[in-house]
């Protein structure tokens, strides 16, 4: 490939990045405000919005601040919107039964945003029941406490219906239950909801990196989520939950955590003919935070660098707290 002539490189990449112009009509790589997903956090019973100390920058939001958040980020271009509700600690349980109260939190702002945005952006709501059990896990746990698997499927198909009534677009199972798409899928059908589609989380693992989303959501996990999300240590294994999924009828699939796994996000992206999502989580948005708020990295720089590195990676669609910011940089 290279030739030598001479003393003179016979190659020299280096031409190809003299000036922006040139950097900018030879990328390989382009974000697009549309690429971006804003997950978003909304507290019951709060009248000003509640900043999260790990997360600087990001609150629970108010009934109220949350619509304003949601246009916001239409108005920026972002595409959708992923909500997670904050019950009251009173009303959590360990049924999670807020989860399933057409009238939870989570319902609610179903209904408030899309009241707010219509079709325009996309409304996406978190299916599983830590936001709303008092003990913290995914699921119900059986009498030794373990999560059991086969009962929490009920629970998330009544979860799938109550978020459809609501008015979702996009139901999102993060809660790695084994047969989790199936049951969702099916209760949608069945309720009338079959245009609601799902995003799955296909490939997530039990990271330290959840750390700021505990307080984002107010939970106090009880011991660990091992027993559900997928050991760090496994690349295989994502495979086959995508071949679950798929066959299951996954619309589309996620990856999570996405910098430290983005040998996994590219694996997926190339075996799968859906749109692929990755979730930049709560983790991964503090260390920019705080290594930025050292002067230890150039912020902006950083967060475009890592929003690149994802999309790059195979990425359709990137879930950031950034999606805002980010979508407005980019306009
Ligand atoms: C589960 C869920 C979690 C996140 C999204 N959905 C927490 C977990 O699995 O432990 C984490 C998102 C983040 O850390 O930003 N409901």
């Amino acid at each position: 490939m290279s030739t030598t002539y001479g003393t003179f490189p016979g190659s020299r990449p280096r031409r190809l990045r003299t000036t922006p112009a040139m950097r900018r009509m030879v990328a390989e790589t382009r974000l697009h405000p549309a690429d971006l997903i804003l997950p978003a956090f909304v507290r019951e019973g709060i009248s000003t919005p509640v900043p999260i100390s790990a997360m600087p920058g990001v609150v629970q939001h108010t009934r109220d601040t949350l619509r304003k958040a949601a246009v916001e980020a239409l108005e920026a271009g972002v595409s959708g919107i992923m909500l997670f509700g904050v019950p009251e600690d009173a009303k959590k349980d360990a049924a999670g039964t807020a989860g399933t109260d057409p009238d939870g939190i989570l319902q609610v702002a179903i209904r408030d945003v899309r009241a707010e945005v219509g079709d325009d952006l996309i409304v996406m709501s978190d299916l599983c029941l830590d936001e709303f059990t008092d003990h913290g896990h995914c699921g119900v746990l059986d009498a030794s406490g373990r999560v059991d698997n086969d009962a929490t499927l009920e629970r998330y198909a009544e979860m799938a219906q109550v978020q459809a009534d609501a008015g979702v677009h996009v139901v999102g199972p993060s809660g790695m239950m084994d047969g989790q798409v199936g049951v969702i899928r099916d209760a949608l059908d069945q309720t009338g909801h079959e245009d609601v589609s799902v995003l799955a989380y296909t490939a997530k693992y039990a990271s330290a990196f959840y750390g700021p989303f505990r307080e984002a959501v107010g939970s106090s996990l009880q011991g660990d989520r091992k027993t559900y999300q997928q050991d760090p240590a496994n690349a295989r294994e994502s495979l086959r939950e995508l071949a679950l999924d798929l066959a299951e009828g996954a619309d589309m699939v996620m990856v999570k955590p996405a910098l430290p796994y983005l040998d996994i996000l590219a694996k997926v992206a190339e075996a799968v003919d859906v749109p692929v999502a990755a979730y930049q989580i709560s983790g991964e948005y503090a260390m920019v935070e705080a290594a930025a708020a050292n002067g230890w990295i150039d912020r902006d720089r950083a967060i475009m660098e890592t929003l690149t590195s994802v999309k790059r990676a195979g990425a359709n669609m990137i879930l950031t707290y950034w999606a805002t910011e980010a979508a407005r940089r980019l306009r």
